[in-house]
């Protein structure tokens, strides 16, 4: 396949007289899609039934008549003052109670059902208008679901609905009451129209309860998408999609990738690495400032390649500073070309810059575009074309199955946030270690659903922290001839139909072990191992005879029956690299450990090399200067 560059474009925000000129320097960057409308309501629809289609019709026509194919965006994510008249209870409200306001974005609860149907009915709207238009060739529903934590609402649609959802899985306040365990500190209820929200608690709520809460909010977002797939579909042949964010786990993103064609992103490896990656050192982070962390976009990659079965984008690219981090430096030269082609080479169909022009008014108004605010070429624009001549001369980029897969269940993540027994337990950052450790002994890694029911070709997958096991990956495991490796924590939540929170302390019964105590580590403790590495963060005592990994006292921190291990711990990258590297061996899996900041793609009869470091780097005879890449 050979994949595409794009461009996020708001035509409302510029004079119609240059609309002409910005679609040629488009296509003359090389740049074969452009996205707009995803927040132009107001100039859509200024009052209600009052619509002004004329210039975005002017837009689409000018755009696609330059040869560039259109993304047409639904404005759900920036309702206009009116709706919020029309429907003055449709905002989200905090975890203190407090209702957000008018003034900027994103100013709904996913709740709302008048919201959610007025939000159909626009896009419907939309979609008789240009669901047959020849130029609009994609359309992206709402933008970055659950930005500015807009996924957790507190408001009375959400009680209400809450209370519908807790009927239909319940049926009745006894079996609630049951399945929470509600009889611990007389939290019984006789009706579930009694049930409030988790919030505001004395002390912390009944995790049952909020975890209920949370796949309910994350079904929530699920509706609310439905609700525009629906409005679009008869209307239209063409790919729906959203774009998604970067480690943003607040709702099941496989779910509602399960009702759209293509999952696409928005990668900014800058700002991710200031404000995404609290949890880094901050030597790391002065490493990588101004080239971003090389494992967090490639990670991403891989998870929406998988949410989106196979076809990804990325949506909005950082195409230099931009306006919103704590701190937001200037790319090294290189960078910006480099991310767009490691998203080709992780299978991306398409890497789109946001934005075209920098603003010169509004919130945005620090963040660069491909142009600056006269017009003028920015860097971005630049290195754009610089991947469009580099794409001209590339063969297709076809996509591998990796040797090696790690499950990625958003239930977990919100289980161990509801639960997480150690401050520093967090279960994003155990896959994405789990992920490093495998990418720095230079592999392709594939990241599959919880519910995946075949593990394929696959040699070795990796189950940490999964909450509980499900038939389908039971089936998966036993059709596996291949290495599994679960835990820590993994099956720890029994896994009766009502309730996943009832536990036990934890019982993996997985690579015959028991887990006897677990014990959480502040940081800065780290317990040896016999063979070289450390545990950090988490440490179950275990019990079996099967031990597999020792500490340098000889505690057993994992077990090993046939193709199954459990490791009890958390480790650091040390002791995973250790370990993975002896598990690849023995299942014919080629490792080579690369040097800080190099990682390697590999894809069908190529191998692309990219640097992320500050310096030129030599690896198997071949220089890879600084930020940059090489495909061989
Ligand atoms: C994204 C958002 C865009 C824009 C951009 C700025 O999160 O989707 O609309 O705000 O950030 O970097």
């Amino acid at each position: 396949m050979k994949p595409a560059l794009g461009v996020c474009y708001y035509p409302e925000h510029w004079h119609e007289e240059i609309w002409q000129d910005d679609a040629k320097r488009m296509t003359e960057t090389g740049i074969a899609w452009v996205r707009i409308g995803e927040f132009a309501w107001s100039q859509l629809e200024a009052q209600e039934g009052c619509f002004t289609w004329d210039w975005l019709d002017k837009a689409v026509d000018i755009l696609g008549k330059a040869g560039l194919k259109i993304i047409m965006g639904t404005p759900s994510a920036t309702p206009p003052k009116w709706v919020l008249e029309k429907y003055p209870d449709m905002l989200a409200v905090d975890a203190q109670g407090k209702m957000r306001k008018f003034g900027s974005r994103r100013h709904y609860c996913f709740s709302h059902s008048g919201y959610r149907a007025e939000a159909a009915r626009m896009a419907q709207d939309m979609a008789k208008r240009y669901g047959k238009n020849p130029h609009v060739q994609a359309w992206q529903i709402d933008n970055e679901y659950g930005c500015h934590d807009t996924t957790l609402s507190y408001s009375d649609a959400v009680k209400q609905e809450f209370r519908i959802f807790l009927s239909q899985k319940y049926q009745s306040a006894d079996a609630l009451n049951k399945a929470w365990g509600n009889v611990f500190w007389s939290m019984e209820y006789e009706t579930i129209d009694s049930i409030d929200l988790p919030n505001q608690t004395v002390t912390e709520a009944n995790p049952a309860h909020w975890l209920d809460f949370r796949l309910f909010l994350s079904k929530q977002v699920v509706r609310f998408n439905q609700a525009q797939v629906n409005a679009i579909r008869p209307y239209t042949d063409k790919p729906l999609t959203h774009n998604y964010m970067g480690r943003y786990t607040a709702f099941d993103h496989f779910a509602v990738g399960d009702d759209l064609d293509i999952a696409s992103w928005d990668s900014y490896p800058l700002g991710f690495l200031e404000q995404m990656l609290d949890d880094e050192t901050e030597a790391h982070k002065n490493n990588f400032y101004r080239q971003g962390d090389p494992d967090f976009q490639a990670f991403h990659h891989d998870l929406y390649r998988s949410i989106g079965h196979g076809r990804m984008w990325v949506m909005e690219q950082q195409p230099g500073p931009v306006n919103w981090a704590p701190y937001n430096p200037i790319p090294l030269d290189g960078m910006v070309a480099l991310w767009t082609m490691e998203a080709f080479a992780h299978g991306a169909e398409m890497v789109s810059y946001f934005r075209w022009r920098q603003a010169p008014f509004a919130q945005e108004q620090m963040h660069t575009g491909l142009l600056r605010v006269n017009g003028d070429n920015a860097r971005g624009q630049i290195e754009a074309k610089q991947v469009a001549d580099a794409l001209e001369n590339l063969p297709d980029i076809e996509q591998i199955t990796a040797d090696v897969a790690i499950i990625f269940d958003y239930q977990s993540q919100w289980a161990w946030q509801i639960q997480p027994q150690g401050k520093s337990f967090d279960y994003f950052r155990l896959i994405f270690e789990h992920y490093r450790a495998l990418r720095q002994l230079g592999l392709n890694v594939d990241i599959l659903p919880s519910n995946v029911t075949d593990f394929g070709d696959r040699k070795l997958v990796f189950i940490p922290a999964l909450m509980a096991w499900n038939d389908n990956l039971k089936q998966a495991i036993k059709k596996f001839s291949g290495i599994v490796v679960a835990g820590p924590r993994t099956a720890s939540k029994t896994a009766a139909k009502t309730n996943y929170m009832q536990i036990s302390p934890t019982a993996p019964d997985f690579a015959d072990c028991q887990t006897l105590r677990v014990a959480s580590l502040r940081d800065g403790i780290t317990i040896k191992l016999a063979k070289g590495g450390a545990i950090i963060r988490w440490f179950e005592e275990l019990q079996g005879d099967k031990g597999f990994e020792f500490t340098d006292n000889t505690e057993m921190i994992a077990s090993r029956d046939g193709n199954h291990i459990y490791i009890g711990a958390w480790l650091n990258q040390t002791a995973y690299q250790r370990i993975f590297t002896a598990l690849c061996d023995e299942s014919n899996i080629t490792t080579k450990p690369l040097p800080d900041g190099l990682r390697i793609r590999t894809v069908k009869d190529k191998q692309f090399m990219v640097n992320y470091s500050a310096q030129d780097i030599i690896f198997d005879g071949v220089t890879i200067p600084k930020a940059d890449y090489l495909w061989r």
